[in-house]
This record gives structure tokens, C-alpha cells and sequence, in this order.
């Protein structure tokens, strides 16, 4: 590991820590949703591609940078769940024959391969504006703060995020390897990615009352991070099973991604790269030497080298 990938001495959060934040983002997630629909095709199909064993990294970096700047993470709670339900909306849609065509998610066969096609887009929009709904919640959140945390999340779906690196990412396929430059690479992997991570991290705090500059520090840690995880992410696809993955693999074969540019030695070295500085981000936003964020970013990292080293 790189010298500045080093583990902190005493860390403000740990792997049992993140666990028990796991646990309460899951239980808040069940709560939302266990009474959804309970006999339709279209609740049972949310809470599948939703409640599926997912890392819940995005919800956990909202509930760790609303500790991180200086409020009880709980208040937190709904806006974590809501910046998961986006993403497992968005993982719903990267399945689908139209998308990637993949058949595995998550350990389990996909949304569309289990409930069909109609109803997984129908659960991934219903999703997707139920998560909205969440923001509204929280009797302790300024209005100011929520209005912010729409414009955040908002944002980070749309033409510069989800919804264009996406259209990016079918598009790849069409143009030779070596024809895109990293740059173009990661300015898809940041919409693609990178926007959703990034407002996961300000949405936490905004809800803090943090200020302007540490919500852009945030936001750098989070695009960051997430472009670090879209790197290590192209590399398991190469280099794990589907048992591994819970997922289906391969899958990138035809697509130019950072692997196909720079390898897949090359591709660990970008993404250790792009952690370093979300870890020097997340340590410029905290006020104190402690950053719970930064033990996340580190903790990611140790799972995916772990994953990727053969
Ligand atoms: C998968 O995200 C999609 C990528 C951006 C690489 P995760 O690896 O966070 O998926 P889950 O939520 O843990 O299944
Ligand atoms: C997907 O990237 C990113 C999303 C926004 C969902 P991938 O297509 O590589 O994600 P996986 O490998 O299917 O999880
Ligand atoms: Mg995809
Ligand atoms: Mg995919
Ligand atoms: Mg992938």
C-alpha cells in the first residue's frame, strides 16, 4: 500500500463501527419500505433490487460527513436511505437488456430477470422519486438545508450525472480502446459515479450546517472516491469470479474502460491515486485530526486491494 494510503494509528471510525451504521441504514431502509406494496409485483420488485445485501458506501459516506462536521449522524438517517434508493435505482437500469444485460446483482438474479422488465424500470422510477420524498423528512433539518440536499441529489442524476455518464457508457462500446483518452474516461466515470458519491458526502453535510467550503471539500472527497471505486470496480470485472463479484463479470469486454487503456495494474494505480486525495480531502474537511470519512475512503480501499490482488 502507498505510503499515503496508510491506516491512521487510532481511527475515529472502524470496521465493527461501520458495521453497526450498516445495520441502522438496513433496518431505516426495511422500515421505508417493508409495508410498500406488500402484495404487488411492483413493491416486491423494489424491495428486491433495494434491500439486497448491498456496501451501502454512498448512504454510509451521507451518515459519516454529517458526524464528521459536527452533528449526531441519526439526523441523518432518511436523506443516507435516500441517496441509496438512487443508487440501487440506478443499478436496477444498468441491468437491463437495453443497458448492460447483466443477469446477476448483489449475489441474486437481477431485478428485470426475476419481476421483467416493465415493472424493474417502474420500481427504479418509483424509487427514484421516493427518494425525494425522504429528503423532505426530519422535523430538525432547516428547509434551506433540505432545499440544498434536492439540488445535490437532483443534480447528481441527471445530464451531468447518472443519466448522461450513463448514455456515455452505452456509447463506449461503439469507439476503439485506445480512441478514448483518460480524460473522457473519467469524466464518464465521475457522472457516472463520482456525482452520486460526491452528493451522498455534501448531502451529510448540509445537514451538519456545515459551511460553503467544507461542502465543497465534501464534494471533492466524494468525486473522488468515486472515481477511485469506478476504477477498482473495471478491474474486478477483469480479475474476479461471479461468485466474488455478485455480479455478473466480464462484462466490459467490449467497452473501452480504464482497464482496456491502461491495464489492469495501471487502472489499481489510478484508483489508489484518486483515494489518496479523497482521504486528503476528507482530512481538509474535518475540523479535528479525526475523519470518519477518510477511515471509510481507507477501509475502501483494503476491501477492493484485497479483491483485486490475485
Ligand atoms: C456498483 O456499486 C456500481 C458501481 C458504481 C461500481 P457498488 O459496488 O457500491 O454496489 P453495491 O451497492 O455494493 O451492490
Ligand atoms: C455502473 O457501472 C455505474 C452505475 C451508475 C450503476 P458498472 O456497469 O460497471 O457497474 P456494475 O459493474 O454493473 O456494478
Ligand atoms: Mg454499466
Ligand atoms: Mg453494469
Ligand atoms: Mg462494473
Amino acid at each position: 500500500m502507498p505510503q499515503n494510503l496508510e491506516k491512521t494509528k487510532s481511527p475515529a471510525i472502524d470496521g465493527k463501527g461501520i458495521e453497526a451504521l450498516r445495520t441502522k441504514i438496513d433496518q431505516r431502509l426495511e422500515e421505508h419500505f417493508n409495508a410498500v406494496g406488500p402484495d404487488s409485483r411492483l413493491g416486491c420488485a423494489i424491495r428486491h433490487g433495494l434491500l439486497s445485501p448491498g456496501k451501502r458506501i454512498r448512504p454510509l459516506m451521507t451518515l459519516l460527513a454529517c458526524r464528521q462536521s459536527g452533528a449526531d449522524e441519526d439526523c441523518a438517517i432518511d436523506a443516507a436511505c435516500a441517496v441509496e434508493m438512487v443508487h440501487a435505482a440506478s443499478l436496477i437500469m444498468d441491468d437491463l437488456p437495453s443497458m448492460d444485460d447483466a443477469r446477476l446483482r448483489r449475489g441474486a438474479l437481477a431485478t428485470h430477470v426475476v419481476f421483467g422488465e416493465g415493472a424493474a424500470m417502474l420500481a427504479a422510477i418509483a424509487l427514484l422519486n421516493e427518494s425525494f420524498r425522504l429528503l423532505t423528512l426530519g422535523a430538525d433539518i432547516s428547509a434551506e438545508a433540505k432545499l440544498r440536499a434536492v439540488d445535490h441529489l437532483s443534480r447528481s442524476i441527471g445530464v451531468e450525472g447518472l443519466a448522461g455518464g450513463q448514455e456515455r457508457d452505452i456509447a463506449c462500446g461503439k469507439y476503439a480502446p485506445g480512441n478514448v483518452s483518460l480524460k473522457e474516461m473519467e469524466k464518464r466515470h465521475l457522472e457516472k459515479t463520482g456525482a452520486l458519491f460526491a452528493a451522498a458526502a455534501a448531502i451529510g453535510g448540509e445537514i451538519a450546517g456545515a459551511n460553503p467550503k467544507t461542502i465543497e471539500m465534501l464534494f471533492e472527497y466524494g468525486k473522488n472516491l468515486g472515481l477511485a471505486y469506478q476504477a477498482f470496480d473495471d478491474v474486478i470485472d477483469v480479475s474476479c469470479s461471479e461468485e466474488q463479484a455478485g455480479k455478473d463479470v466480464d462484462q466490459d469486454c467490449e467497452k473501452s474502460t480504464v482497464v482496456s487503456l491502461l491495464g489492469a495494474d495501471g487502472a489499481k494505480v489510478l484508483g489508489e491515486r484518486r483515494l489518496a486525495r479523497a482521504i486528503e480531502c476528507a482530512r481538509k474537511a474535518s475540523k479535528t485530526d479525526a475523519s470518519p470519512l477518510a477511515d471509510l475512503a481507507l477501509l475502501v480501499g483494503a476491501k477492493f486491494g484485497a479483491m483485486t490482488t490475485a
